[in-house]
């Protein structure tokens, strides 16, 4: 059972990151005060083995910024989220994160809890906040849908979400847990344009909830790179270009 527990625990705390200074593995990532919220300087990162995931790797995202990573199938876009957390090996360079950063994976991910426990995640429920959160993430109608609406159980032992709600439920608990920096990795890409328009809208983009805070972005919608900070390119695990979409 402890063993479990501690199984789930890992899995939990690997998926759902939401990290504390204190929590990263200061081999891998410092944690110095900056005017960049996130940083890697000349970062080279494996994950494990002869093979180099990631080369030569330059970012810098200001602090309140929304930077867009883009890059093709298997480039290294979720890698290069990885290597911010710490999770990569990282056999030359530096890391530095200055903040309270929230992790939502490319893989959305659901505790066997209530919807509402999925949000709120540990913290105190604010009715305003939660509120809020529900609306800009577009879950408001999934809500009127389910059963016991918030209350409903969701995840193996409950009801089943879809692609795109537990996308927007894992979404939810990212935003509700009001961190500083979000790493978001293709959060919209199992919801449809108009909903996810919504949230970007209401959650992402200059007018969303997240406003001021510093957002990394990685997406395969074109449609928002005109409206980020900065986007970078990745290539093959190098980046290739930055700049603004201009
Ligand atoms: P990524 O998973 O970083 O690519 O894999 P990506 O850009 O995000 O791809 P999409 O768009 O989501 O599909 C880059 C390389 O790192 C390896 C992959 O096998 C790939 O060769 N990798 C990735 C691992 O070895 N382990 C991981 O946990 C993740
Ligand atoms: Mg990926």
């Amino acid at each position: 059972m402890i063993a479990y527990m501690a199984q789930s625990w890992v899995s939990i705390k690997r998926i759902n990151k939401f990290l504390n200074s204190e929590e990263i593995d200061p081999n891998n990532v410092t944690t110095h005060p900056s005017e960049y919220a996130l940083s890697i300087s000349n970062g080279t990162f494996t994950w494990g083995g002869e093979h180099v995931t990631l080369k030569n790797i330059n970012l810098k995202v200001k602090k309140g910024n929304l930077t867009a990573v883009v890059g093709s199938v298997g480039s290294g876009k979720t890698s290069l989220i990885s290597a911010l957390l710490g999770e990569m090996e990282k056999l030359n360079g530096e890391v530095n994160i200055d903040g309270r950063a929230a992790y939502v994976p490319q893989q959305a991910w659901i505790q066997n809890a209530t919807l509402m426990d999925n949000i709120l995640f540990g913290k105190a429920f604010d009715k305003q906040l939660y509120n809020q959160v529900i609306d800009a993430c577009a879950l408001r109608a999934d809500l009127a849908m389910l059963p016991g609406g918030d209350q409903t159980e969701i995840g193996e032992k409950g009801i089943n979400l879809s692609g795109g709600q537990k996308q927007r439920v894992a979404l939810a608990r990212a935003v509700y847990s009001e961190s500083d920096i979000y790493l978001f990795d293709d959060p919209l890409s199992a919801v449809d344009s108009h909903v996810g328009k919504h949230i970007f809208d209401n959650v992402i983009g200059e007018t969303g909830m997240l406003k001021g805070k510093t957002k990394l972005l990685v997406t395969h919608a074109v449609v928002y790179l005109p409206k980020v900070d900065e986007i970078y390119v990745v290539i093959n695990g190098e980046i290739t270009e930055s700049g603004s979409y201009k």
